[in-house]
């Protein structure tokens, strides 16, 4: 299915199949450390960056639904067991072992740092040799950009508050 769709690709598919299914990993390890880190995280602001985690949450499972989609119209396959998650993911996963909220957002922000690296490797490697792949990266990769600010600024908040307090 999707032969002339696939055709037009001016790279080795699965060289885009592999690189998708690597960031399909650190999507799901990422929507599941941000999902984890709303049950567990305490301190000030607490409710604020609940807000801010779910939605970035959300976020990254879309992600992961976009790049599935863009997996199966190149003919793979996205990865059939959380298992693979760890043998594939680019960004691992840091589990939310402290609960403090800095130490959660610290390590969020680690994360959507990670992703741009990747998702920016990820287009200059594809480029117009795949427009669909990389049409959709450029829109992932916004995204990313924005959950790091937002992360960035909630944590200058949180200091701001902290040393008021002090
Ligand atoms: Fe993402
Ligand atoms: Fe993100």
């Amino acid at each position: 299915m999707g032969t002339k769709g696939r055709a037009i690709v001016g790279m080795k598919v699965e060289r885009v199949v592999e690189l998708l299914s690597k960031a399909f990993a650190d999507e799901w390890l990422a929507y599941y450390q941000y999902w984890i880190g709303t049950k567990v995280i305490a301190g000030p602001m607490k409710d604020a960056v609940i807000a801010e985690l779910m939605q970035h949450a959300t976020d990254e499972l879309r992600h992961a639904d976009m790049v599935s989609n863009r997996i199966i119209q190149l003919g793979g396959t996205p990865l059939t067991t959380p298992k693979k998650w760890f043998e594939m993911t680019n960004c691992g996963y840091d589990e939310p072992s402290d609960p403090f909220v800095r130490k959660i957002l610290e390590q969020n922000i680690k994360g959507e740092q990670c992703a741009i690296s990747v998702y920016h490797a990820l287009i200059e490697e594809v480029g117009m040799k795949d427009p669909v792949t990389y049409n959709m990266t450029v829109q992932i990769l916004q995204d990313e950009v924005e959950h790091e600010e937002d992360l960035q600024a909630m944590l200058e908040d949180l200091d701001m508050m902290l040393e008021r307090r002090a």
